[in-house]
């Protein structure tokens, strides 16, 4: 009779064990959000997201964390060399663009339509056209396209760099033509039409009045634009904004258990929250359950045995 009682108390504290540590588990994951916040040390927020359905769907498929931050446009992976979320500006650098200290071979800068109307260059970025041919629209019938900015004419790069002064060498008369432009003229024609070998960017150009061409800082500055989706009501009640990845419709992304479509405090209305929050009331039942059992067993388990 004795040993009887004993042998189904340990199967019971076996199933007990079991059914606790499985509810903890259960619960470790259910906390986890299932977005990345940060790629090294550049934070990682809304419109901008790293996995597929964490930002906003315009975003979608922009950037790529490998080893560093990439920045995805058609004409290849820029660098983010960082993201300044009150300003809404990121600083990308490509890698394979000519500098004033390094001459790298031609190469064109492509955005996607969606790319070029919500993540533009900023103002204060500037192309610089170089080597270009005589016959460059840029030098004939869209002359009114090239500027200097700060005191600084684009002649002054074949001088001061030493990656363009090959430039000057060959032509031994006056250096060939340069264009200091804005975005729009290389996002309406390719380096092919405007006729010029190279290019080199240049940011913060309100900034450098007096500052030689080594001393700036070559890179782009784009000026990102953030989707009114209803985002803050999210935010506000501790989710992240994301969307569905089949239909692109915004979601409140509460946590890996729970997406409501609006707001966290939502999530017993949407569709399938119901069902997901009842699954983690279910769990958290079961280890309330489970320790008030243990409690209960340590005091008198005889009781308990009984009750079974
Ligand atoms: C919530 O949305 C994310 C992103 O779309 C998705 O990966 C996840 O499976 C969704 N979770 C639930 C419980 O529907
Ligand atoms: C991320 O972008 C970089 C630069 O374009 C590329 O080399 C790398 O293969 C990409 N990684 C993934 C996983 O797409
Ligand atoms: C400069 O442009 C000319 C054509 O206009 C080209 O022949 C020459 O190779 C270019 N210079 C360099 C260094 O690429
Ligand atoms: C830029 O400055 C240079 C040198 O001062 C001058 O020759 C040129 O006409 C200026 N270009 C424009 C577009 O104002």
């Amino acid at each position: 009779m004795q040993s009887l009682v004993t042998q189904s108390t340990i199967s019971k504290l076996t199933v007990l064990i079991l059914t606790l540590s499985l509810s903890l588990q259960q619960l470790r994951t259910l906390s986890l959000s299932s977005c990345r916040a940060f790629c090294g040390t550049i934070a990682i927020n809304y419109p901008f997201g790293l996995d597929d359905g964490c930002g906003a769907p315009q975003y979608r498929h922009m950037l790529n964390c490998t080893t560093d931050l990439f920045f995805i446009t058609p004409s290849g992976g820029y660098k983010v060399q960082s993201i300044d979320y009150d300003k809404q500006t990121m600083t990308v650098y490509d890698p394979a663009m000519s500098t004033c200290s390094i001459l790298q071979p031609h190469h064109d800068f492509h955005m996607t339509d969606i790319q070029s109307v919500i993540i533009p260059p900023s103002a204060d970025t500037v192309f610089a056209l170089l080597n270009c041919s005589i016959d460059s629209p840029v030098l004939n019938h869209y002359k009114n396209l090239c500027f200097n900015f700060s005191d600084h004419s684009c002649n002054e790069l074949y001088g001061a760099c030493n990656a363009f002064r090959i430039f000057h060498l060959v032509t031994n008369s006056s250096p060939p033509p340069c264009c200091f432009t804005s975005y729009d003229t290389v996002k309406f024609m390719s380096m092919n039409i405007l006729d010029c070998t190279h290019y080199t960017s240049v940011i913060d150009t309100d900034n450098l009045k007096g500052i030689g061409p080594l001393d700036w800082v070559y890179g782009i500055k784009l000026s990102y634009s953030v989707p009114d989706t209803g985002c803050e009501r999210c935010k506000q009640s501790g989710g992240s904004c994301g969307f569905d990845t089949e239909t692109e419709v915004m979601q409140c992304l509460c946590s890996s258990f729970s997406n409501a479509t609006r707001e966290c405090a939502a999530g017993i209305v949407a569709d399938g929250g119901k069902q997901n929050l009842w699954s983690y009331f279910h769990t958290v039942l079961l280890v309330v359950g489970a320790l008030a059992y243990m409690g209960l067993y340590l005091m008198d388990p005889f009781s308990i045995s009984f009750v079974f």
